[in-house]
């Protein structure tokens, strides 16, 4: 069986064979089907890019209809278990699972770079009185890049990646300086000797110059959400990121504008909002009405649905482990009750059914990050800390990439044709 596809376009007549590659054919293809010389060339569309391929990755599979995540070809499940962020992180950005000598040289290098330029505290300050931490965060990412100019050197493989180890290192002093400093309280920073996850904790809690220890559990559950949350393959925030990248901005600059993506709503905002729909919701009696109203368009369930997955999204299958852990150290968080009842009831009914709506990664981390202290609105927060190695492994396999050009989609101009400019008065 051939490898092609034989296109016939009925407006000429005339026919065309496409080569079919890894199941896709090249977009561009399409631009010889024309119907007279200076026609531009047919174009396809596809608002949101739900049926292109933007490019070719080696760093996460996913498979929706089967609920299949891996990174590097090792499932999700087998990483949460046994790796460590830190070693999930050197296998997304090297491809292979480090060996000793490799993580520890990895280890060191986060450790080396921990700690952000002392001036970049006074940026928190300078921010509105009760700041978003999201928004706090991604002006963080954008002004660390004015510390290493050397940073838009993008060229050069050894200065990526000590800019790769510097966001990476910083990402949880950076996050714990916004929560800090928005609860007027002094800035603590990074100590040695901590785990990447128990390190934030302790910038996070502690008072400063006091010991401080995370509790082990704990530390070991956000280790675990962090590694599920490591990377996703091209969703908006790392197409955010690609996209900016391939005009060859530093990489602070990337990761702000993948942070802000990552911010929305619909994508890393989304464990927020599920808190608040959980809290508006209050009991388990009122969860049908609830479930009346989304199904009427008056709003969304938050938490559920994925433009991928359409079955249930391995890494919620996992935070529900992770919550029964975290639980027995902090006590039952009370709005689990409503979760539980509104995943019930949404599984078995036919809206939801129908359009393959299943709990996705959102749903229950928020009940977990605010069972362990964190208030709502750092949640997403504590997904772009662990995503930043996603982010970063996506852009060096981007950067590597023979096929990068710079991002610039097509778009079909519907707008006014052709008119002349009519003064003021005329109007
Ligand atoms: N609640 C109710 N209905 C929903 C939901 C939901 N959460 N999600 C999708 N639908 C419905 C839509 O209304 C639509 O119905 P229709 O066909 O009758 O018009 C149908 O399901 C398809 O939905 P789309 O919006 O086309 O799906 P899309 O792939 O564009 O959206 C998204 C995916 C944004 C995640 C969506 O499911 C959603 O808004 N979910 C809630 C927000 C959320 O949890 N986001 C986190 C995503 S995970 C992450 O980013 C880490």
């Amino acid at each position: 069986m051939p490898d092609t596809l034989t296109i016939t376009d009925n407006r000429t007549g005339k026919t065309y064979e496409l080569a079919v590659t890894d199941g896709t054919i090249r977009a561009a293809e399409l631009r010889q089907m024309k119907t007279s010389p200076d026609d531009f060339g047919l174009l396809s569309y596809d608002p949101a890019l739900v049926n292109t391929a933007a490019c070719r990755s080696r760093i996460t599979f996913i498979d929706g209809d089967n609920g299949v995540l891996r990174y590097r070809g090792y499932p999700i499940e087998q990483l949460a278990e046994q790796s460590s962020f830190l070693e999930t992180a050197a296998l997304l950005l090297d491809g292979e699972l480090p060996d000793r000598a490799a993580l520890d040289a990895f280890r060191a290098a986060i450790e080396a770079h921990r700690e952000p330029p002392a001036r970049i505290q006074a940026l928190f300050a300078g921010l509105a009185e009760d700041p978003h931490p999201m928004g706090a965060l991604i002006a963080a990412f954008g002004a660390l890049g004015t510390y290493y100019p050397e940073a838009r050197n993008i060229q050069d493989a050894e200065v990526r990646r000590r800019q790769i180890h510097r966001i990476i290192a910083q990402a949880p002093a950076l996050a714990a300086y916004a929560a800090r400093s928005r609860r007027g309280e002094p800035i603590v920073p990074p100590a040695a000797g901590l785990s990447y996850a128990g390190g934030f904790l302790y910038m996070l809690h502690a008072a400063p110059g006091k010991p401080y220890t995370p509790h082990p559990v704990l530390e070991r559950a956000l280790d675990v959400l962090f590694i599920l949350h490591a990377d996703h393959e091209q969703n908006c925030s790392t197409f955010a990121m690609r996209s900016v990248g391939s005009s060859h901005a530093d990489p602070y600059s990337a990761v702000a504008a993948a942070a802000a993506a990552l911010y929305g709503p619909l994508h890393g905002g989304a464990n927020e909002a599920v808190l608040r729909m959980l809290r508006a919701i209050g009991t388990r009696d009122r969860v049908p009405a609830f479930i009346e109203s989304v199904k009427k368009g008056e709003g969304r369930l938050m938490g559920f649905g994925h433009r991928v997955y359409k079955s249930y999204d391995p890494r919620a299958r996992m935070i529900k482990q992770v919550a029964d852990e975290v639980f027995e150290v902090t006590g039952r968080n009370p709005l689990l009750e409503v979760a539980q009842e509104l995943e019930r009831i949404a599984l078995q009914d036919e809206y939801f059914v129908s359009r393959r709506l299943y709990p996705n990664v959102d749903f229950y981390s928020g009940l977990i990050y605010e069972a362990m202290g964190f208030p709502a609105d750092m949640f997403t927060v504590l997904f772009a800390i662990p995503r930043t190695a996603g982010w970063l492994a996506q852009w060096e396999e981007m950067l590597r990439d023979p096929d990068t050009r710079i991002v610039r989609p097509r778009q079909i101009y519907a707008g006014a044709p052709r008119r002349d400019y009519v003064p003021i008065e005329q109007r």
